[in-house]
């Protein structure tokens, strides 16, 4: 039997749009109800007790409004709040976000692999684990990509400023020899174009986790016999507690990109 409630995502605010947009274009026939809790966002530099807090009520609303999984769009909350939510809901199918060291360790030339996240998840237990399995296979350099949330949250992904913080963020990972670079924050795939700019011409690859994300959730859908009805017509709502404004951002940066990736594939 199919399942036509929705999915649901959460994030600290707009980042986790990146991991929405590969949803919506690869599972054409669900319906995505995208929560971004704006109006306290950042997440990456608080106290875990309160990006839990914070993550609890989020899902709990996705809940609320029915839906059948929930992608825990954002790498910080994840790492504060995905065991505890898997305990407390353990009906519900839960999907998180990992910076993707494993395919950027295992695929490093230069043994190097550079991670860029907020630092809740960097000091997270998930990340010191994941990152001491594949120590022996790369080198590790995190970074915190100060200012970059900001910087997506407010649009201002084309000026300089954006460049500026790029630059000082990522030049010190290229000049350790880096060939891989993490993103491991859903708010840094919107400045993927600005990165690939300072990293030029070398030889690196910017990794990140939305297709296996995507991958993921489609497993889950099938195990749980969760899919939608083929002929189903997608529903696709933007919830806030910061208001209609930025309720509307929401929908501008969401449909932005999916018009912006089928302009490239043009
Ligand atoms: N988008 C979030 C992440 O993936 C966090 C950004 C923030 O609120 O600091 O980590």
């Amino acid at each position: 039997m199919a399942n036509n409630n929705p999915i649901g995502l959460f994030d600290s605010g707009m980042g986790g749009l990146s991991v929405w947009r590969a949803l919506q274009q690869t599972l054409t026939s669900e319906s995505l109800l995208f929560l971004g809790d704006g109006a306290r966002c950042p997440y990456g530099e608080r106290p875990p007790q309160q990006v839990l807090q914070f993550t609890v009520e989020g899902v709990e609303r996705l809940l609320e409004r029915g839906c059948k999984l929930i992608v825990v769009a954002c790498n910080t909350a994840t790492a504060v709040a995905i065991n505890h939510l898997r305990e407390r809901y353990p009906d519900v199918p839960f999907v998180g976000l990992e910076p993707a060291v494993k395919p950027a360790a295992l695929s490093t030339r230069t043994g190097v692999v550079g991670v860029l996240a907020t630092r809740r998840s960097l000091e997270g237990e998930l990340f010191v684990r994941t990152s001491s399995r594949y120590a022996d296979r790369a080198r590790i350099i995190k970074a915190v990509g100060e200012g970059f949330v900001e910087i997506v949250e407010q649009n201002r992904e084309n000026t300089p400023e954006a460049e500026q913080a790029v630059r000082r963020v990522v030049e010190p990972l290229l000049a350790e020899g880096a060939d891989r670079i993490v993103l491991g924050c859903t708010h840094y795939p919107f400045l993927r174009h600005v990165i690939e700019r300072v990293v030029g011409e070398r030889d690196v690859q910017i990794v990140d986790s939305s297709e296996a994300v995507e991958r993921r959730v489609e497993e889950l859908l099938d195990s749980h016999g969760l899919r939608a009805a083929a002929e189903n017509v997608p529903r696709y709502e933007f919830l806030t507690e910061a208001g209609e404004a930025y309720a509307e951002r929401l929908r501008e940066k969401a449909w932005e990109g999916v018009r912006q990736q089928s302009k490239e594939e043009k």
